[in-house]
Parts: C-alpha cells; structure tokens; sequence
C-alpha cells in the first residue's frame, strides 16, 4: 500500500479537490490505456436492528433518522469527488445499506434529482436499490420506482419463521413472501439474497427456502453462505451451524435446483435468467471503477498511471460533519504495483466463467506476465484453466477459491 503524500491540508482537513486531483494525474507507476466503466455506490447507514451475523457499517436508528442532514452530506461528497471523475459516465449506480428502504419516497427522490444533476448516467444505466422485507409499503416502493430505481435487490436472507428468528431478522415469513410479491408487482428487475449453512438447518430446509424463492421467478438470486464474520454477535456467541459436509451438499443442491430452473451461475454467489447479470456487481469483479459516497463507502478510481482506493469516516455523524468541513474522506491510497495482481485476480477469479487475460492488462496497466508463475501453478495444480483467450478457475478452483486466490499474493 503507497500512502498518497496529499499536499496541503491533512486528509481530514478540508483541502481543494481541484488540486488534489490534479496530482493523481501525474506520470506513476502504472500505463492504463483507457479507464474502465465508472459505477457509483451510495451507502445508507441505518438499520431498524443490528443483525447479529452483520458485520457491514450499518447502525441501529435510534429515534429519527437524521434524513435531511445525511442526504446534505452525501450531495456535499459527490460534489467535493467530482474532480477525480471528470468527464466520465455512471454505468450503474447502487444505493445500499444498511437499510436504504428506510429511506423516504422524497429523500430517495432528491438523492437521485442530486445524481442526475452532478453528473452525466449512461442512457439506461441499472439503478439499484437494497431493501428489506419489515420496510416495505407499497405505495413507497412505487415513488422509488418512479424516481427512477430500476432494480432491487432484496435481503430476504429465509422464508422459515424460526430461521428469520434465529438470524435476529425483523421480518416474519408473512412479511417475506409480501415483500417479493410487492418487489415482483412494482419492478421487472429484482433480485432475492437468501443466505444458507443457516443455525440447525437442514438440506431439505435449504431446499424448500431455495423452492419458494424461485417460485416467484425472479431474475437474479443471490445465495450466501452464512459466514461467521468478526466482532459480530454470532462470532461471540456462536450458534450450532451444519458441518462442511452438510453445507457443501447444500451448495449441490443450489447448483442443481438453479441450473434446472435456467439460473446461470456466473459468480460464487449469484445466478440469473439469461440477460439479468447484475451490471454493477459485474464491474466490481471485472475490477472496473466505482466512486463510494456516504458514510464507510469505499471507492477505486483509476487514472492513467494510478489507481486510488478511498474510504470515507464510518461513523454516520463523523461522516456528516466530515463533509461539512469539505472532506468526508478518511484514508486514501494508491494500489502498489506489487498488490496490482493479487487485487484484480480477489475479484476477476470469483467469475465462474472466468475473463479474457487482455482485461488483466486492461485494467491494471501491467502486463499479464507480472502473474506468469501463479498462473503456472495454479494451473499445474488443477485449480486453473488457461489459453490464450480465457482464464477461468476449474470446479476444484471453485471450490478452493480462497487458496486460488491466495496463490496471486506476493511477498
Ligand atoms: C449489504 S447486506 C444488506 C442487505 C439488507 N440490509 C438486508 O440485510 O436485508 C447484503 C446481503 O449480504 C448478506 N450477508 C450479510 N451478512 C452476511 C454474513 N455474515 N454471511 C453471509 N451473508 C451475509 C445478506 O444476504 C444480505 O442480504
Ligand atoms: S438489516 Fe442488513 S445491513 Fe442491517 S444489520 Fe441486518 S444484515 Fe446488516
């Protein structure tokens, strides 16, 4: 990691981002011959209850929600990134939580008004929105719509009442089915996110959550295996979780039951109907660009010899007082040549279908022979496939993609 040397004020200072931005254009390390698509991910930091398996920067709301303030802040953010991303089109834009369908009809309005009149989207781009079974009304979803989401992805997570129970969800079963039938009334494109490996569950559990899911056709599916992440609740107070083997069959059984009912399985954890890949998940793993606004959100912007990677302050308050005072960023650093291949191959591996190796170069402004020896290996190992026009992970590299992964770290 290089630390970007900021002249002027420190980073938490306000500073001129006109300036700075002019230094990210100076010769480095790195010769990208175009930049790659630029998405745009805005994070809505609230939640009405802090799951005890969630280790995302979501923050229980304790009375009213700072609404008006928080979206003053994120408009002051966009505006203060706008610099870095002179000249260039939204492909996707995401607005994810915590709980953004917490948010109101007219703030998610002015929010999108905000986008629109900051900066130039590409003519259909996907507009997604995040929002959770417990938050839905109708009517609400419906302004969404016609303020111009386009998608939304849902995190029904289970359609058992005792699993809901059991993952500390404010939703019941009820609310579940409700919450996709509304998705499926209001919007063509949606997407569903179950998770699985749940506490005592069985396969024919996973199965019939899976079933239900699929009953409702939708467009994408994102499936998840239940991850004990640190310093959540779970991770202190662990529950009784099916054995590898058991959850490995769970993962046959979704393969199965996915590809009969013509899911493509085209990344770890997503599956979808022909022409449904979600378009900006797919920039993160073909490590396109993305700008991250709003409290925690990250961001990676390429220049023609650098690449940054932003995180904004956490904390929902810091944040907005941080982009009073002209910069909500809290660290900033350019990816190091050495970290350049190990960074794109963490995403570019995850596609089941794998990538075209030019997109190596492409995107990192290196040549693919920087990874000729962990290429080699992997492939030596069974965990690669390799020709001149594709490299993709083999179904043992699929299922080993974390020591895939890992053998692409240097040093
Ligand atoms: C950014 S989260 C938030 C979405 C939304 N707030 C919700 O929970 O309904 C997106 C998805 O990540 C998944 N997820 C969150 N924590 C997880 C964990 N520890 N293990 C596996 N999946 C997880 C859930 O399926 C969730 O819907
Ligand atoms: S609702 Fe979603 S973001 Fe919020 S705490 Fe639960 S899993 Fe995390």
């Amino acid at each position: 990691m290089i630390p970007i040397k900021v002249a002027g004020p420190a980073p938490s200072e306000p500073r001129n981002p006109a300036t700075a931005a002019l230094q990210y254009l100076q010769p480095g390390a790195l010769n990208l011959a175009a930049l790659p698509p630029l998405s745009l991910y805005i994070h809505y930091p609230w939640c009405v209850r802090k799951c005890p398996y969630c280790d995302f920067n979501s923050h229980e709301a304790k009375g009213e929600l700072p609404e008006k303030d928080y979206l003053d802040a994120v408009r002051l953010d966009l505006e203060q990134s706008l610099p870095l991303i002179w000249g260039r089109k939204i492909h996707t834009v995401f607005i994810g939580g915590g709980t953004p369908s917490l948010m109101s009809a007219a703030g998610l309005d002015r929010l999108l008004s905000d986008v629109r009149t900051l900066l130039p989207l590409e003519i259909g781009a996907e507009i997604t929105m995040e929002a959770n079974p417990g938050t839905f009304e109708q009517e609400r979803f419906k302004s969404y719509r016609d303020s111009g989401v386009n998608r939304l992805s849902i995190g029904i997570q289970s359609f058992s009442g005792s699993h809901l129970k059991a993952l500390g969800r404010i939703h019941d079963e009820r609310e579940a089915l409700r919450a996709v039938e509304i998705a499926r009334c209001t919007f063509d494109n949606f997407n569903l996110d179950l998770m699985f490996a749940l506490p005592s569950q069985t396969l024919e559990e996973a199965r019939r959550d899976l079933q239900t899911a699929m009953s409702f056709a939708p467009p994408h599916l994102s499936m998840y295996h239940l991850t004990m992440e640190p310093n959540t609740v779970f991770a202190k107070y662990p529950p009784a979780l099916p054995d590898d083997d058991l959850s490995a069959d769970m993962q046959d059984m979704i393969l199965e039951a996915t590809a009969a009912a013509g899911y493509e399985h085209y990344e770890v954890s997503a599956y979808a109907k022909a022409g449904k890949r979600a378009k900006h998940n797919l920039n993160y793993w073909g490590f396109g660009d993305y700008l991250g606004i709003g409290a925690g959100a990250h961001s990676k912007i390429s220049f023609p010899h650098r690449v940054l990677r932003q995180a904004r302050y956490k904390q929902p308050g810091s944040f907005i007082e941080a982009a009073k005072r002209g910069n909500p960023v809290q660290e900033e650093h350019e990816i190091a040549r050495g970290d350049m291949g190990f960074e794109f191959m963490l995403n570019a591996l995850r596609l089941t279908e794998g990538f075209d190796p030019n997109l190596f170069g492409e995107r990192t402004g290196m040549n693919i022979s920087a990874i000729t020896k962990p290429l080699n290996e992997a492939e030596a190992k069974g965990l690669l496939y390799r020709d001149h026009k594709l490299i993709k992970p083999t179904e043992l590299g699929q299922r080993f993609l974390n020591d895939l992964q890992e053998m692409f770290l240097v040093g």
